[in-house]
């Protein structure tokens, strides 16, 4: 399977599964409770129609899922993700939460989503596609498990552009949060690698034209919390002809406030 290396040359999936127990803890106390807010966010984003059929890709422990069953509360929820320690820690939580009958977990990469057709209302990812090797094929799936219509939204770090704020924040990401989570986690280069995956990360701009080089319309994105992360959302179009719709969907809905 795939896989970018840390700094140490571990692999991605290995990585995530060493620190998938302590996972949850260092999300809530390195972003200060804010990632339930960015992800409550981009699940509003996906404007799911009822009852609604959502794919969430790279899940990890299953909040995205989790948000999305309590958000819309008739959606079919798919999450897959590479690591299995993962995928058990999700599935635990969606069992704990009552929700086993509504929100299915796998083993599963992101370039080679388990899914035939193109039944999806909408496919999400967060904090996750940085980490995929191959970038491109795995927008180019999200794009085509979607039915025409269909939105991807994409939660993700990004760089603020503020400059004051951008100095403040730069100095905790790469000098506080790797020691905390070195600390919390006892793995020695996970929350090192992530301020050095966002660094090598694009900025809005260049994730807006990769989407829409895998085939999105409308493609938009809203900046959360001085612009720590960027949500983006994309739609697939129903042919040509269909990008007035598509401007109209991002025009109307697209309404996201840090
Ligand atoms: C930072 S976590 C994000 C998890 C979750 N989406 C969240 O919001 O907390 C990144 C997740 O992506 C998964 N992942 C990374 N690369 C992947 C790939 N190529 N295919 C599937 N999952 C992948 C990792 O196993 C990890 O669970």
């Amino acid at each position: 399977m795939s896989n970018i290396a840390d700094e140490r040359g571990v692999p991605v999936e290995q990585m995530f599964s060493a620190i998938a127990s302590r996972y949850d803890l260092l999300n809530r106390v390195l972003s200060a409770g804010r990632d339930r807010v960015w992800r409550r966010r981009a699940i509003a984003a996906t404007l799911l129609p009822p009852p609604g059929r959502l794919l969430d890709v790279c899940t990890g422990t299953a909040d995205m899922a989790l948000e999305a069953a309590r958000q819309f509360p008739g959606a079919d929820i798919l999450g897959v993700d590479f690591s299995p320690a993962m995928i058990a820690l999700g599935q635990g939580k969606v069992a704990r939460a009552g929700l086993a009958g509504r929100i299915r977990l796998q083993v599963a990469p992101a370039e080679a989503l388990p899914v035939p057709g193109s039944g999806f209302d909408a496919a999400t990812i967060a904090f996750g596609l940085r980490n995929v090797p191959d970038r491109a094929r795995a927008l180019r799936e999200m794009h085509r498990v979607l039915r025409p219509g269909g939105r991807a939204v994409i939660l993700e770090f990004t760089t603020p552009p503020g400059r004051v704020f951008r100095r403040l924040y730069l100095w905790y990401f790469h000098r506080v949060l790797p020691r905390i989570g070195r600390l919390v986690s006892g793995h020695a280069t996970a929350y090192s690698y992530l301020p050095a995956s966002v660094a090598d990360f694009p900025p809005p701009e260049g994730l807006s034209a990769w989407m829409r080089e895998a085939g999105f319309t409308g493609v938009d994105y809203r900046l959360l919390t001085g612009g720590i992360v960027a949500i983006h959302v994309g739609v697939k179009g129903q042919g040509s002809g269909d990008e007035s719709r598509s401007r109209k969907i991002r025009n109307s809905n697209f309404e996201i406030r840090a």
